[in-house]
């Protein structure tokens, strides 16, 4: 018995050790991730983190040993009201820390909202909006007791149309994701909770992404998939928005499912050690996504600081850490600093925004049951009593849903007008297509939002809400109509053809017709799209609707309610096509505010945040959706490099239907007077210096006696499944510490330099010791000022979108990238300035050899316009 009891602490490190060995082994030919160790440990001087260091300094000194690993592990899946919580510190008067999903909204919650996602928000092009957002969503989340909430999303960044959780997301354009992340972020954490950016790195598909979920749908693997990515496409695309993050101060990243160069993105030290916090500067925690920890000591000194849900598969009551990392640090196999470090991050999160140890706002919601009282436990099924308060986060006199119905009219794209818009007191209205009306089965009849039913408003998944309610759009056109004297007659089955063409050949007839495509997280298959999109065509018939519909009706418009772009190819060009809308995913108001469009009250501005190409082949880079490596984990090349969307239809001269940054308004604009201020700044020095050594608050500072580790009996009641800091034997730490099935100690299974403790070398692109982190502060040096004259030249007021395209100019360059853009209100016959900062990061290519931003000679042209392909005015900067 007690044999077995210690091999069971063992085994996790044991499995660490095998895993890294057979990692090692097996692996020769592919694509494989440098080591990177030792793992960096908090800087005490990091700008905008001295004070949250301090007080962290001042809470952790205190803490015992069992009370450091509760902080760094969930108490298992279902363990507590929220998705993912730590251990509590009673005696320091600190409650378990809640996350939280999602990125728009309270997951689980009631009395909350319902957000437009992040890809929706993206198309505003609306700095301003984007933090209102991220203010709100992150106010109902502290609201509800939530510590961090677990968004927003950068990875995916949507390599691919089709990624089934690109909607979470922003855009596939990496500077436009940077902005919108940032400002997201700069919201939530004002509102007083942790942000966390995620799916760190390169989560760009759903398929394979989790062996658990593969098997069952008949891919026989063994291991996630991987993602195999070089360095320049690295730092050029997929790390560049979780830079801005960093550099926007964001408290925690979530380490994603996926491989990258086949090292787990939990465990990869190149990733989390190298470029997160020491290229980066991170100063915040890592945790893992759910299940996405698959060693213990391993990632431990890789860089993961938090392990949830704490199990190692949901509800085992089995962790890789907890008493495993008790032991760990006992048997001397993680050292000490590596544990106060993670407990120094956490709590510095914690602290940076503005929460109090004695002052935690309540947890007064339960992820896992509406029930006003419950099991406070849920897997256990114990401690019951109220766990639901019903608190309404909504914010005053419905603040939130009119900030909903405002973000979401303000990020719809007018993609095409012949006039039809905006409608004035049309006589007669046919309202077309189930997208138009309820589902059937209640808003939030299906769990997670996994189905397809009535408007489509978020995709599916854990990046969901509970609608506190859902205004259709035939809600709002009815209202409208009532008051503007109009007659309105809906079909909302797809199918009722018959029906369908005698409503819309009546004469005068406006036919609106809904559409949509959706698509979501990966553990839920909705109609044969597991997670990501089986193809980008219309779900429900949507296309045969819209040719059958404008066969008929002369005046046909079309609005679409989708996760990404559609195949609008065999349509959008016919004559009786006489407008469409891409209304994204809006949320909870999207009837108010797609009729707030449609008749004009708020005129269009909204861009496109990703291309809408004629065919699926146009976009170059596929999701990989067969096993390529037998049983193994699947490889997929990213061998498209930083040429993905826009970046590959311009290098190939492929004509997209809708480019990136497309979008019409209801006036007309021009653009005058591009000028370009050059500005003085000096040379671009690396970064040279190293850190100070490893320090540890309370050194040596713990029994090594493992009586003193065990469960504190009589002290509070054993829950079942519960994952505890404890020990449940007194064998030897020494016997604890050896490798039965290599006879080997730490030392030999670690990789060399992991558990050093001496001063390390900063990155030449990294920050220096007092500067903020997100890297070298000099790359945020403006070099140029570029500017333009945006003039109204129509007759109603409206907001324009300028943006700013830089050609880098060098033969391996994009034709044109995305370097700046605003959002402007200007009056009918107004002039309004549009300026934008170039930096020298804007500016740069990664340079593989000397590991850092390099500006090349090349010549580069700057471009200002409405959009990528509509690059009106041009500069060249000397
Ligand atoms: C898995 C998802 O990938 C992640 O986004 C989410 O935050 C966690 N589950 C928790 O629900």
């Amino acid at each position: 018995m007690k044999l077995r009891t210690t091999l069971c602490f063992l085994l996790p490190i044991v499995k660490s050790a095998l895993s890294y060995k057979t990692q090692l082994h097996q692996r020769d030919d592919l694509a494989s991730s440098p080591p990177y160790y030792p793992s960096p440990w908090m800087n005490p001087k990091a700008l905008g983190w001295e004070e949250a260091y301090k007080q962290a300094k001042d809470f952790v000194s205190q803490l015992t040993l069992p009370e450091k690993v509760n902080l760094t592990t969930g108490t298992g899946w279902q363990g507590e009201q929220c998705v993912g919580q730590v251990g509590s510190i009673p005696r320091m008067n600190l409650s378990a820390l809640c996350m939280q999903d999602s990125p728009l909204g309270v997951r689980f919650g009631d009395y909350s909202s319902a957000f437009s996602s992040g890809q929706t928000i993206a198309a505003s092009f609306d700095r301003d909006l984007m933090r209102r957002r991220g203010e709100a969503i992150g106010a109902e989340h502290r609201g509800k007791g939530v510590t961090v909430m677990l968004g927003p999303v950068a990875g995916p960044i949507g390599r691919t149309p089709d990624g089934g959780r690109n909607w979470e997301g922003f855009s596939p354009d990496p500077w436009l994701t940077g902005e919108a992340i940032a400002h997201t972020i700069v919201g939530v954490q004002n509102a007083g909770v942790v942000a966390c950016a995620k799916h760190y790195i390169a989560n760009e598909q759903e398929h394979f992404r989790q062996v658990g979920e593969s098997q069952p749908r008949g891919y026989n693997i063994t291991e996630s998939m991987s993602s195999n990515i070089d360095d320049k496409t690295m730092h050029e695309l997929y790390l560049w928005p979780f830079a801005d993050a960093v550099r926007a101060g964001v408290g925690s990243v979530m380490c994603s499912y996926n491989q990258v160069n086949n090292s787990y993105a939990c465990q990869n030290s190149k990733l989390l050690n190298g470029l997160l916090k020491s290229e980066l500067g991170f100063q915040g925690f890592v945790m893992s996504d759910w299940q996405a920890q698959h060693t213990g000591v391993a990632s431990a000194v890789a860089g993961l600081d938090m392990s949830m849900p704490g199990d190692t598969e949901f509800s085992s009551g089995k962790s890789f850490w907890g008493t495993n990392l008790t032991l760990a640090v006992l048997n001397g196999t993680l050292p000490e600093y590596r544990l106060d470090d993670m407990a120094m991050r956490i709590m510095a999160a914690f602290f940076k925004v503005g929460f109090k140890v004695n002052e935690q706002p309540k947890i007064n919601f339960d992820s896992w049951t509406l029930d006003t009282f419950g099991p406070l436990y849920y897997s256990a099924n114990e401690g019951h009593q109220q766990i639901n308060w019903h608190v309404d986060v909504r914010g005053e006199n419905g603040e939130h849903g009119k900030l909903i119905r405002e973000s979401a009219a303000k990020s719809t794209v007018l993609l095409k007008n012949e006039g039809a818009l905006p409608l004035k007191k049309p006589k007669f209205l046919a309202v077309i297509g189930e997208d138009a009306g309820p589902s059937g089965w209640g808003p939030n009849g299906c769990d997670d939002r996994g189905c397809n039913a009535g408007t489509l408003a978020m995709g599916w998944g854990s990046g969901t809400a509970n609608f506190p309610y859902l205004i259709t759009p035939l809600d709002a056109l009815n209202f409208r109509a009532a008051d503007d004297g109009t007659r309105v007659e809906a079909v909302l089955n797809n199918s009722a053809t018959t029906q369908i063409e005698k409503l819309v050949a009546q004469e005068s007839a406006t036919a609106l017709v809904f559409v949509n495509a959706n698509s979501g997280e990966g553990y839920i298959d909705v109609d044969g799209n597991e997670g990501d999109r089986k193809n980008l065509t219309l779900w429900a018939n949507g296309d045969e609707l819209i040719k059958n519909v404008s066969s008929i009706c002369n005046n046909t418009i079309v609005i679409i309610h989708s996760v990404g772009p559609t195949l609008v190819t065999d349509w959008y060009n016919s004559p009786n096509v006489t407008a469409i809308l891409w209304a994204g995913l809006p949320g909870e108001e999207s009837g108010r505010s797609i009729v707030d469009v449609l008749y004009g009250d708020v005129n269009p501005a909204a861009r496109t945040p990703f291309t809408w190409g004629g065919k699926q082949e146009d976009y170059g880079a596929e999701i990989l959706s067969e096993l390529n490596n037998g049983e193994g984990a699947p490889q997929l090349e990213f061998s498209e490099g930083v040429f993905i969307d826009y970046r590959y239809f311009d290098k190939k001269n492929i004509t997209p239907i809708y480019e990136f940054g497309f979008g019409l308004s209801y006036t007309t604009f021009e653009y005058s007077d591009i000028a370009i201020e050059k500005q003085e700044v000096g040379n671009y020095t690396p970064t040279t210096g190293e850190t100070a050594e490893a320090p540890t608050f309370n050194p040596g500072n713990f029994s090594t006696d493992l009586a003193d580790y065990l469960f504190p009996n009589g002290s509070f009641p054993y829950i079942s499944r519960y994952i505890y800091p404890y020990v449940n034997t007194t064998a030897s730490a020494a016997e604890a510490s050896q490798d039965p099935f290599y006879g080997s100690t730490a030392e030999e299974f670690l990789p060399s330099n992991a558990i050093a403790s001496s001063p390390q070398p900063l990155e030449p692109a990294g920050p220096g010791l007092s500067d903020e982190p997100g890297g070298n502060p000099q790359l945020w040096d403006v070099l140029y000022t570029v500017s333009a004259k945006i003039t109204n030249t129509g007759d109603l007021k409206g907001d324009e979108v300028p943006q700013l395209y830089v050609s880098f100019g060098g033969p391996d360059d994009p034709p044109v990238v995305l370097r700046g853009f605003d959002r402007l209100a200007v009056e009918p016959g107004q002039t309004v300035e549009f300026r934008a900062n170039l930096t020298r990061r804007d500016l740069s290519n990664w340079d593989t050899e000397s590991q850092n931003w390099v500006v090349r000679d090349h010549v580069k042209t700057v471009y200002v316009g409405p959009s990528s392909r509509k690059l009106t005015l041009k500069a060249t900067l000397d």
